[in-house]
Order: C-alpha cells, then sequence, then structure tokens
C-alpha cells in the first residue's frame, strides 16, 4: 500500500496586482498544513496558481495598453517570485489561461448543459467587476455592492444559468451530515443562515460583453463566468477530463481547501454544487480563515492600504515573517498586522526563547567539551519533565494542525522551547562546570538540550524551515524525521557543533520603526507623484491648438438614463439660454437626480454626433481613473454665468 495522501489548496489569486501581506498568509498557512503532512509521513499534492480571466483583468489591462496575456504574465511571474521568498513548498501552480485547463472546463460546461443543469436564458441584474459577483436588485446594499461596497454595473444580456436550486437541498443535508465540511463552525451557520436558507437562486455563469475568459465550446458570443472556471481549477490542476486521471484518482477529494472568508460562499455553495452536478465527491474541509487587518482596516490591492511582504522580508527575513503570520494570527478569525507588535514578537519568541536557547546550547558544548557532544550517561529525575514534554509535543502539534488549530501547533512547540529554557535554569551547567567530579551531570545536560533542540528543529521545520536549517547545521543534526522524534535519543554524541550566527539578531524596536515609517513615507511619495501606471502624456501642442477647443460652463436641467443603454444618461444643458442635449457613458458614477443643478464644463464645440438614436451636442468632462472604476464630473465650486468660458 502506498502513503496516505493529503491535498491541501489554496484560492487561485487574481493577477491583478502584485499580492500582499493578506494573500500571502493564506499561502503560507497553506505551506505550513503541506509541509507538516509531508513530515508526518504523507503524500501531499500543494496546489497554488492564479484565476486570469475575467472583466477586471481585461479592463486592467486595456487601461495599460496591452493584451491580458501579457498583462497577467508579468503579475504571474512577480507571484512566482514572492513564493519563492516566502519559501513556498508548492507541488503544482496552476494558470487558468493554460490549455489543458480551458479545455476541462469546456468539457464541464457542455457536460453540465447536456444533462439540463445548465440552460440559456436572460441575464438582468447587477455586477460588481472587482469582485466578479452578480448580484440582484434587493442584494445590493445602499446600490453597492454588498462584499466590497464599491459601485455595482447593470447588465442585461443573453446568458446561461446553472440550476443551483436543484441541488439546494441536497447541499443542506450535505452540510449538516459532514459537520466538520465548513470551518470553522460559526461560518458553517453564516453559510447555511445568509444564503442557504434564504433560497438559492440559479446562477448566471456566462457573459457576452467582454471575451477575456473561457469561450462556450458550442457558443463562443458566450465566455464561462470567472468562478466557474476558477473553482473547476482544484479539479482540472489534477488532471480532470484531460484523458489522464491518475493524479485525480490518487489525491481527490481534497483534504482541505483553504480560502479567505470574503470567498467562503463560492466554495461551500457554488462548488459542492458544481462537483454534485458532475458526480464527482466533495472536499472534505473548507476553511475559511479571517482578515488581516492593518492599522486602518481591512487590506486589499484595490484599497492601496497594503503591506507589502517582500519588503518586510528585505528588513526581517522569511521566517519572521511567517512566524508572526502563522502564530500571531488566530487561525479563523481576523488578526492585526502591526510592525509594532511584529518586532517586539521577532525580539520575544524567535531571538530569546528560541535563538538564545540555540547559541547558548552551542556555547556551552563549545566551551565545556571543545564543542563535541557528550553522551548521556549521568541521569537525574530532573530531566524527566522535560524529555516527557519533548516527547509528548509531537502529537500535540499533529493534532492541533489536524484540526487546522495552527497557532496552538506552533504554542505547543514553544512551550518545549522555553521548558528547555527553563531546564538550562534549574540545572545551572554554569556551575556543574566549576566542579570537575559533575563533568558527566554536566554532559547529559548538554546533550538533553541538544536534544531537546533537535525535537524543537524537527516540529518547526514546517513553520520556520530556514531556521529549522540552520538549526541542524549548527548542532549537526541529522536526523529529522517524524519517527525519530518518537524517541529521546536521535542526537548521537561524539557529534561536533558548528557556531553559527545568532539565529535572530535583537532589534531596536524605535530604531527600527523609525526607519519603516520614513521607508512608507518614502514610498507614498513616490505614490502620490505616480499614483498609477496613467497613459503617457501626448505630444505637445501650441496654445493655437488649444483654442480650438471650445470649453464651456453649462448647468444641467434634467437628466434621464437612456433607454435600454445602461451606460448612458441624457442631459438637457443650460448654456447661456440655449439649451443642449448632450450623451454620456457616465450611468454608472451617478444617479440621474444627483446632477440636475450642478455645473459642467461641455466641450460646445464638438461636431454632434448620435448615440444609441440620440443627439448628443457637446461633451461633459470628466476625470476617471484608469481603469474606470471611479469617475468624477468636472465641475465648479461656485456659481459663474452659464456660457463662461473654461480656459
Ligand atoms: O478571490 N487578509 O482572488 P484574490 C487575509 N481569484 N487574507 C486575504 C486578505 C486579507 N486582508 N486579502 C486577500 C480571489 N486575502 C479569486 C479566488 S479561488 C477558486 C478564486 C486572501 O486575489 C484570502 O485567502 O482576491 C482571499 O480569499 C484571497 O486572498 C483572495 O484572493
Ligand atoms: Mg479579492
Amino acid at each position: 500500500m502506498g502513503k496516505k495522501t493529503f491535498y491541501v489548496t489554496t484560492p487561485i489569486y487574481y493577477p491583478s496586482a502584485n499580492l500582499h501581506i493578506g494573500n500571502t498568509y493564506t499561502t503560507v498557512a497553506a505551506d505550513a498544513i503541506a509541509r507538516f503532512k509531508r513530515l508526518t509521513g504523507y503524500d501531499v499534492m500543494f496546489l497554488t496558481g492564479t484565476d486570469e480571466h475575467g472583466q477586471k483583468i481585461q479592463r486592467l489591462a486595456e487601461a495599460k495598453g496591452v493584451k491580458p496575456i501579457e498583462y497577467v504574465d508579468k503579475i504571474v511571474a512577480s507571484i512566482k517570485d514572492l513564493w519563492e521568498i516566502m519559501n513556498i513548498s508548492y507541488d503544482k501552480f496552476i494558470r487558468t489561461t493554460e490549455d489543458y485547463h480551458k479545455e476541462a472546463v469546456q468539457k464541464i460546461f457542455k457536460k453540465l448543459y447536456d444533462q439540463g443543469d445548465i440552460y440559456k436564458g436572460y441575464y438582468e441584474g447587477w455586477y460588481c467587476t472587482p469582485c466578479e459577483s452578480f448580484w440582484t436588485e434587493t442584494q445590493l446594499i445602499d446600490g453597492n455592492c454588498p462584499d466590497c461596497g464599491r459601485p455595482v454595473e447593470k447588465t442585461k444580456e443573453e446568458a446561461y444559468f446553472f440550476k443551483m436550486s436543484k441541488y439546494a437541498d441536497k447541499l443542506i443535508e450535505h452540510i449538516n451530515n459532514h459537520p466538520e465540511f465548513i470551518q470553522p463552525e460559526a461560518r458553517k451557520n453564516e453559510m447555511i443562515n445568509n444564503f442557504l436558507k434564504p433560497g438559492l437562486q440559479d446562477l448566471c455563469i456566462s457573459r457576452t460583453s467582454f471575451d477575456w475568459g473561457i469561450p462556450v465550446s458550442f457558443d463562443e458570443k458566450h465566455v464561462i463566468y470567472v468562478w466557474i472556471d476558477a473553482l473547476a481549477n482544484y479539479i482540472t490542476a489534477l488532471g480532470y477530463e484531460s484523458g489522464n486521471e491518475e493524479l485525480l484518482n490518487k489525491y481527490w477529494p481534497a483534504d482541505i481547501h483553504l480560502v479567505g472568508k470574503d470567498i467562503l460562499r463560492f466554495h461551500t455553495i457554488y462548488w459542492p454544487i458544481m462537483l454534485m452536478a458532475l458526480g464527482v465527491p466533495l472536499p472534505k474541509h473548507v476553511f475559511g480563515h479571517g482578515w488581516l487587518l492593518v492599522d486602518g482596516g481591512k487590506m486589499s490591492k484595490s484599497k492601496g492600504n497594503v503591506v507589502d511582504p517582500v519588503v518586510l522580508v528585505n528588513n526581517f527575513g522569511t521566517d519572521p515573517v511567517r512566524y508572526y503570520l502563522l502564530k500571531e494570527i488566530p487561525f479563523g478569525s481576523d488578526g492585526l498586522f502591526n510592525n509594532e507588535i511584529f518586532i517586539k514578537k521577532i525580539n520575544s519568541d524567535l531571538a530569546n526563547d528560541l535563538g538564545n536557547l540555540l547559541s547558548r546550547t552551542v556555547a556551552m558544548v563549545e566551551k565545556y567539551f571543545n564543542g563535541v557532544i557528550p553522551a548521556p550517561v549521568e541521569k537525574e529525575n530532573i530531566d524527566n519533565e522535560l524529555i516527557k514534554l519533548a516527547l509528548e509535543t509531537p502529537t500535540k502539534a499533529e493534532k492541533s494542525i489536524n484540526e487546522f488549530k495552527i497557532p496552538e501547533a506552533l504554542g505547543n512547540i514553544w512551550a518545549l522551547i522555553n521548558r528547555a529554557n527553563k531546564y538550562i535554569d534549574e540545572t545551572t551547567p554554569w556551575i556543574l562546570a566549576k566542579d570537575e567530579s559533575k563533568k558527566n551531570r554536566l554532559g547529559t545536560v548538554l546533550y538533553n538540550l541538544v536534544e531537546s533542540l533537535r525535537i524543537i528543529s524537527t516540529l518547526i521545520s514546517p513553520f520556520l524551515p530556514e531556521t529549522s536549517e540552520k538549526i541542524n547545521k549548527q548542532l549537526n543534526i541529522e536526523l529529522t524525521t517524524w519517527d525519530s522524534i518518537a524517541s529521546f535519543d536521535g542526537t548521537r554524541a561524539g557529534t561536533k557543533v558548528v557556531k553559527g550566527e545568532a539565529l535572530f539578531p535583537r532589534i531596536d524596536v524605535e530604531k527600527k520603526i523609525e526607519e519603516l515609517n520614513k521607508l512608507k513615507e518614502e514610498q507614498m511619495k513616490k505614490v502620490q507623484n505616480k499614483v498609477n501606471d496613467i497613459k503617457p502624456i501626448k505630444d505637445e501642442i501650441t496654445i493655437e491648438d488649444f483654442e480650438k477647443v471650445d470649453l464651456r460652463l453649462a448647468k444641467i436641467k434634467e437628466c434621464e438614463p437612456v433607454k435600454d443603454a445602461n451606460k448612458l444618461l441624457k442631459f438637457k444643458l443650460d448654456l447661456n439660454g440655449e439649451e443642449r442635449q448632450v450623451v454620456s457613458g457616465i450611468a454608472k458614477y451617478y444617479k440621474p437626480e444627483e446632477l440636475v443643478g450642478k455645473y459642467v464644463v461641455v466641450v460646445a464645440n464638438l461636431k454632434p454626433v448620435k448615440l444609441r438614436g440620440e443627439l448628443s451636442q457637446g461633451m461633459i468632462l470628466c476625470s476617471s481613473t484608469e481603469d474606470d472604476s471611479k469617475l468624477q464630473i468636472v465641475t465648479i465650486e461656485n456659481d459663474l454665468p452659464t456660457g463662461s468660458i473654461v480656459r
């Protein structure tokens, strides 16, 4: 019989911008679990990747004037670099733009269509592009996306629908029969009460208004809804519908999908229903962790308040960042990322507790035994408590990991570290060293410390892999298997230790904070000067060129939506008594009634055109972000006569 298998996944990230410490958090947590499972004898498949389709990516690429694939290629490369820096041991990286994935998703769509779970209809409702989510009118909060609070866009288009409702009862039954399916428990109730109980609506799963996606194979003007495309990654990565399903047979069902609470809904409702419809077993656990908050609230790529993991690693190293994320953020609830707490933790837990334990032990072996690890020939009762804890800790840590309690697992390991430090205080080796007749006893104490460190090093290896290797090097440890830490005798007496640098140099908190603040200030300045990659400034013109454009002040008298054109608003403007009709594509940013009475700047001598059958005699000036997510009309502060020249 082969080894037991374990399949762990992260969300596949949107390559819309470089990843921040929040995305890093999920991946580091998955990595710790994957490494722990490998250590404890499992054949692990650890999958991560990128979710590259969708309207958001298409727009970002357009704003930059590059092809979507060029846009994502660059960011995917930076994501892979980040995982390298963070020491992420993924077994496979899936990109949804890869052919094997696209073909499998098309087959999934076709299969569901052929069996009648997908049908064609009309979609009318609201779409949040940053979240790639559909909403009904009643789900909106103050007219905005209920998930992220940003403006939504009205859409009406021919679309395919997935009969989610058909599987709702079966899903509720599954959740009730498998209380461990949605984790942590509190989130399970949230899913049932907020989403399943109110009743599931059929899900719109195709779009025609843009084309950066996987086409429906039998109706190519439709692209498949990006969430259907994305969720499928967990099985397509293992070869589902590829002709070779060996990996799928080996690793599926997934042991755990690790996701942030923002996307738990997709993973505990849409995804299981897709799988049910396909006749594929459901994953064993879906774990929704909380938010990493910065002092100002939730961090997100689009808010710009992100903590850059690369900056942290450059300043503090990989393992301190991993440690803070894994130990200090309660796994399952929200947690704060704060520089001061972070640095203090490095000093206390890493430099003091772990670093000193190693440096004191190595220093004593060098000083008293010329660097050669002595044999434990003179045992005393006082050793038993340490040995007992050292032997219990692996089981405790394993239990915590099996319950997805990562901080608890680290807590158990740190209890052993601190017990070993206490053992030094109890046995006072420096006093033993003064008495030649205590040489054997001193040797035993040092052996016990080295052996404890061997167990500690093995135990921390999934969480702090680099540190574990450094400890092994200094102590010349060879045995680091799980089996070898089930007994307290794996250190070979006679081995020579190799003193190295301090594992974690102490950091001057105030000085470092000041340094970081300066760095941030510089960054902010850069950001203020150059917020985004804006379009290049156009070629120089003369004042005469500019004066060809006749800009005038006008006042909005009336404003209404244009029928069947959800982007357009129709204005009646007053321009020095003359009434002008202007059509403008700003419906998604303003409600008509908000605009009436406002002053706008119009290009008054622009050749009139017809837009959707409506005459437009001029153009209203607006300013917008590159990705068009935000837009404002250009207006004036106080009254001026309409018709006034703007120059
Ligand atoms: O949602 N704190 O991708 P995404 C903690 N492509 N974790 C955070 C976080 C924060 N402040 N911000 C983000 C997507 N995350 C989809 C997923 S899966 C089939 C498709 C983490 O790039 C968290 O795990 O927006 C969240 O679920 C994930 O990043 C979302 O990454
Ligand atoms: Mg997101």
